[in-house]
C-alpha cells in the first residue's frame, strides 16, 4: 500500500485578542480563507475552511456557534446547514464536509497548520 505524505506548515494567523470570545474570524493563508473559532469557556481553538460546501458561500466564520457535551458545531448563516467543528462532518445529513486544521497558541499568537501547496 502506498503512503501519501502531505507536507504542512504552521502560519501565524493572528493574536489571541483579535478573536472575539466564543466567536469566529476569517483569516487568509495565500488564497485560502480559513474560519478560526475560539470557545472561550473551554479555552479551545478550531479552524475549518471558511467556505460553506452547500452553496459555496464564504460564511462559516460568521456562523452561529453551539456546543453539546461532546461536540462543537457551527451553523452556516445562509441556510443553516450545521457542521461539527472538530471533525468537519455535516450534521444536517448532507454528503458534504469541511476541511479542518490543527490550531495552537504560543506567546499570544494563534497558529494554524495547513498543507503546503506543491
Ligand atoms: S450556503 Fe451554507 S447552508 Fe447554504
Amino acid at each position: 500500500m502506498e503512503t501519501i505524505v502531505t507536507e504542512t506548515t504552521w502560519f501565524a494567523a493572528c493574536r489571541v485578542e483579535d478573536v472575539v470570545e466564543n466567536g469566529g474570524v476569517c483569516v487568509k493563508y495565500e488564497n485560502q480563507q480559513i474560519a478560526l473559532f475560539y470557545f472561550t469557556r473551554r479555552n479551545e481553538w478550531y479552524a475549518t475552511q471558511n467556505e460553506c460546501p452547500h452553496r459555496k458561500q464564504m460564511a462559516l466564520s460568521r456562523g452561529l456557534l453551539g456546543s453539546t457535551d461532546d461536540d462543537l458545531k457551527v451553523a452556516c448563516p445562509f441556510h443553516k446547514k450545521t457542521f461539527s467543528i472538530r471533525t468537519g462532518e455535516c450534521l444536517s445529513g448532507d454528503e458534504c464536509s469541511l476541511e479542518t486544521f490543527p490550531v495552537k497558541v504560543e506567546n499570544g499568537i494563534v497558529y494554524i497548520q495547513v498543507p503546503l501547496n506543491n
